[in-house]
């Protein structure tokens, strides 16, 4: 069952969670929860929920792709190495802010089944799982979020590389300049600093062919998006999430003497 998600100013946002026991564990009643976890988070836009989101003052999170269960979640930090990223919140919608959170951590927990789990996660995995954990803690990442530090939009000529690198969210307008005319096949690399969803892809002018594009040297066709035989890529409702240190590779045909190419990618913010 799809679930009315608690929103800022909601009491059972700022409580302590209370851990379930291994007794309540396998009941209808826990089980039902985690169900309605699972249904409400696909719902959404959203890449994780916490049960307090759902007014269930529990400790239970999920975090998506692949979808992983963590009941009585312990994250650790390994390391003192932190990364900032742009993070949004179902329970606050329509903001987005930076928040400095530990690279890799250390999570324990036990399945939906009571299984131990113990695992490391990093980069955008350890991002989203810190973020739940908070809300179990009673703690918006609006607390920990800087407003105002948004890392400026590249500067024109930067965006003249073939490497820009992606801000936060948005059409991102990138322009893949040549000093004379060229035709044929070419590429372009997109660094992505930051996490996001890309939901879609075009280059233009008309007549460009994306015959190849790889995230992190994976095809996105077997990510299950069809690789593009024209000029633009829909990446669907769900879009394609990336990480920070992900890079996009398209690989296109460009008509012969153009001097310049545009890819436009839509990048939306990463919400949990
Ligand atoms: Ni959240």
């Amino acid at each position: 069952m799809i679930r009315p998600i608690a929103l800022i100013g909601d009491p059972v946002l700022l409580q302590m969670a209370r851990e379930v026991t291994s007794e309540e564990l396998p009941t209808p009643e826990i089980q039902a929860v985690i169900d309605d976890m699972i249904s409400t988070l696909k719902s959404t836009t959203g890449v994780g929920l916490a049960a307090p989101q759902i007014s269930e003052s529990l400790r239970i999170v999920i975090v998506d792709k692949p979808l992983t269960i963590l009941v009585n979640p312990v994250v650790t930090p390994l390391t003192t190495t932190t990364d900032t990223s742009i993070e949004g919140c179902l329970s606050v919608p329509g903001v987005t802010g930076q928040v400095r959170r530990h690279q890799t951590v250390r999570v324990e927990a036990l399945s939906r089944k009571g299984k131990p789990i113990d695992m490391v996660w990093t980069a955008f995995r350890a991002i989203v799982v810190q973020h739940e954990v908070d809300h179990l803690n009673g703690i918006l990442y609006v607390e920990r979020a800087d407003f105002t530090d948004i890392p400026p939009p590249p500067r024109p000529e930067a965006q003249k590389r073939l490497q820009p690198v992606i801000g936060s969210s948005g059409k991102k307008t990138f322009v893949i300049d040549s000093e004379k005319p060229v035709g044929g096949a070419r590429h372009a690399t997109f660094r992505f600093d930051l996490p996001g969803r890309i939901v879609g892809l075009r280059i233009q002018p008309g007549g460009a062919l994306i015959t190849r594009a790889s995230l992190s040297g994976m095809s996105l066709k077997k990510k299950g998006y069809p690789a593009g035989t024209a000029e633009q890529m829909i990446l669907g409702s769900e879009g394609l999430v990336v990480s920070p240190g992900d890079e996009l590779r398209i690989d296109l045909r460009m008509p012969s003497g153009k001097r310049r190419l545009v890819a436009e990618v839509d990048v939306n913010p990463l919400t949990t």
